[in-house]
């Protein structure tokens, strides 16, 4: 079946929006019709891609028929851009974080399920094979019961990154930055998180917001995890560069994850499953390794085909707002952990 391009708007011009029209420009599926951004850059970028410029993404929506938005706008004004396309029966792809606060994301929420118009929440790494085939391994029992998963986000950003304030400041840091898409990974393929307990340290860079963390993470199911993050040290552990999926870093593989059950144990983004010959095997025997192909599709296009379908009603959001709400509650939860110096449960974020 041969439907006509979906007609997307794109709020933000900056960084990660010159990604998506870059990607909405390479699919047949969709025509970017216009972007809304006040920089004089945007103004430029929006000829290069032929869409017409919108200093008021609000005028755009109003001055143009469009079947879906992506929202690449500073997290302060997602909430407020998501309601904009929601109360207009616009879908939209926000970028993570779906909003700055609980409150503002729980206003995006409480839009999307009274209107019935979906919002896709742009953590892309779920749309990713190894992200998506380690969700279905673990929910189809191939490691036995989940018993404990190691995590790891550490990379060295360079000093240039901090000029802007905002990245010096509480809210600005790697957790909500970097982090919240581990735990989104996590919280997919784990299942919720019922309680973190979290140490954070500034000691490198001395700014008032986080350079390093360390937590500890129960799940529902009673699965254990720790991870360990850092935007100061450099270090091939994170899945960004790891799975080479990240739009703007060099793919360096190596692991982020490691899935450990009663039967099995998984490697994350490496694809390796290490378990016994036999199903009496046990830890004097030996393992052995199988590497999982997968089919070399990427997180970003994959979320682009997938926003597609959601905008034609065809699918559901992978990501719904009140998924992006849980994923942003449960690292909240663990900025509040390590400030008071307690176990701390996503639910209590939530009230
Ligand atoms: N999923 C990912 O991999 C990923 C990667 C990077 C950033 N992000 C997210 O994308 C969002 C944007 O990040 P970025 O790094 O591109 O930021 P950025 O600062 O580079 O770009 C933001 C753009 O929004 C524009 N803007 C500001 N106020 C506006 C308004 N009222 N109306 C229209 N445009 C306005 C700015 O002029 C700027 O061009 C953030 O929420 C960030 O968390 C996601």
């Amino acid at each position: 079946m041969i439907y006509s391009p979906q007609r997307i708007g794109l709020m933000g011009a900056g960084l990660i929006g010159r990604e998506h029209a870059v990607l909405l420009s390479k699919n047949p599926g969709t025509e970017l019709v216009a972007i809304a951004d006040p920089a004089d850059a945007a103004a430029v970028m929006a000829a290069e891609f032929g869409a017409q410029h919108y200093v008021d993404f609000r005028r755009m929506l109003d001055e143009e028929r469009l079947d879906g938005v992506i929202i690449a706008l500073p997290n302060a004004l997602h909430a407020d851009a998501a309601i904009a396309c929601l109360e207009r029966g616009i879908a939209c792809l926000v970028e993570k974080p779906i909003a700055d606060t609980l409150e503002a994301a729980l206003r995006v929420v409480e839009a999307a399920e009274r209107t019935g118009v979906p919002v896709l929440v742009g953590h892309q790494r779920r749309h990713s094979p190894d992200i998506a085939k380690a969700r279905r391994m673990v929910a189809g029992g191939e490691l036995g019961r989940l018993v404990a998963v190691n995590a790891m986000w550490m990379a060295d950003k360079p000093d240039a990154y901090f000029d802007a304030a905002w990245r010096r400041q509480s809210g600005g840091g790697p957790l909500l930055i970097n982090l919240i898409h581990d735990i989104d990974c996590l919280r997919f393929i784990c299942g919720n998180i019922e309680e973190v307990m979290a140490f954070t340290s500034n000691a490198v860079r001395g700014f008032e917001v986080e350079d390093t963390a360390s937590i500890s993470v129960r799940f529902t199911s009673g699965a254990l995890a720790t991870m360990v993050m850092s935007d100061a040290a450099v270090s091939p552990y994170n899945w960004d560069t790891a799975a080479g999926q990240a739009l703007y870093f060099p793919h360096q593989p190596e692991n982020a994850y490691f899935f450990s059950g009663t039967k099995a144990a998984l490697a994350v983004p490496g694809m390796d499953l290490w378990r016994h010959e036999t199903e009496d095997g046990h830890w004097q025997h030996p393992l052995v390794r199988r590497h999982i192909t997968l089919d070399g599709s990427r997180a970003y296009d994959n979320q682009l085909a997938h926003f597609i379908e959601v905008i034609a009603r065809r699918e559901k959001p992978l990501v719904s707002a009140r998924d992006g709400m849980t994923t942003l509650a449960s690292v909240l939860a663990i900025s509040r952990s390590a400030a008071e110096r307690r176990p701390v449960r996503p639910s209590e974020m939530l009230g």
